[in-house]
């Protein structure tokens, strides 16, 4: 089931990002794609920023003049120093980033197990792109936020670094590095106008399945601990996104946000209850 959005493209335009620029990491692909169609949608200069350089031209060619496409490594501070004067000479300013960036591929997933089988250039990998990234843009966007009295911070975690799960160890302790990550850049620019806050994402099946889609028994597993009838679509994290770029956002700073269909909301015997009471034909006790 889906949740009956149409697509997953930009959000309804309200044009309440207008005048903003913004920053979207690992924009490339996946949901950094839709997050960065969707501000778009809403009226900002978009920098398209990925390690594959083609990947976010394509992009940014897709979005149009509002946006350019920019090749970095998030996780070398030299790149970031670089897009972010490219960010400045194209667009004057930086009003919102969004570190989305991190390294998913196959070849990490398979080194990034549980403790006692993690391999340590894997375990190095996710610290460098998941956490050293968002510091590396954060340090260098925020001296240009400061510049225009303040902006957005937005920092893409998972359940993965909120809860214990069998595999993905590297990945998850360095996405609940970023929520302390986020909430020191809270705490530290506030005054100045800065917010920071993380969203906790969910399961979200890509526009077209992903690079490495799931089977759909596991699929059918995790939509069983969701609160809603339908798992995630990229629009649910562009629209969240967009929502704490803007200045609807406002009071919202150092926050974590779940937007996970509640999956990390509820009690871990939710989905065997559930299934329990319904094998003895009843609702609950
Ligand atoms: N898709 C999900 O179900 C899900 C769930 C929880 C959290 N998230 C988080 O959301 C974000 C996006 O996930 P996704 O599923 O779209 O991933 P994805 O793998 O489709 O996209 C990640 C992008 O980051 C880029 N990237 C990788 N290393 C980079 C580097 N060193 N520098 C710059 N760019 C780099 C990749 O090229 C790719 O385009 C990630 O932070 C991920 O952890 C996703």
């Amino acid at each position: 089931m889906t949740s009956g959005i149409e697509g997953n493209g930009g959000t309804q335009a309200t044009g309440k990002l207008e005048g903003k620029v913004a920053i979207v990491t690992g924009a490339g692909s996946g949901l950094g794609a839709a997050c960065a169609r969707g501000l778009a949608a809403q009226g900002a200069c978009v920098a398209v920023v990925d390690i594959n350089g083609d990947a976010a031209v394509a992009v940014a060619a897709s979005i149009g003049d509002r946006a350019i496409g920019l090749r970095t490594d998030v996780s070398s501070e030299a790149d970031v120093k670089a897009m972010i004067a490219a960010v400045l000479e194209r667009f004057g300013r930086i009003d919102i980033l969004h570190n989305n960036a991190a390294v998913l591929d196959a070849a990490q997933r398979s080194g990034d197990r549980d403790v006692c089988n993690v391999d340590v250039e894997a375990w190095d990998r996710a610290m460098a792109v998941n956490l050293r990234g968002p510091m590396l843009c954060s340090k260098h966007a925020i001296p240009a936020m400061l510049k225009v009295g303040g902006g957005s911070v937005i920092h893409a975690s998972s359940g993965f670094g909120a809860q214990g799960d069998f595999t993905l160890s590297a990945y998850a302790a360095s996405k609940a590095g970023l929520t302390i990550l986020s909430k020191s850049i809270a705490a530290q620019y506030g005054k100045q106008g800065i917010r920071s806050n993380t969203i906790q994402i969910g399961l979200v099946v890509a526009e077209n399945g992903g690079a490495h889609p799931l089977p759909d028994d596991i699929k059918a597993v995790i939509l069983d601990g969701h609160l809603t009838p339908y798992l995630g679509e990229p629009k649910h994290i562009a629209d969240v996104v967009c929502f704490l770029a803007s200045d609807e956002a406002a009071f919202i700073t150092g926050a974590t946000l779940p937007v996970d269909g509640g999956f990390t909301s509820h009690a871990p015997t939710l989905a065997p209850m559930r299934a329990l009471f319904a094998a003895r034909g009843r609702e609950a006790y």
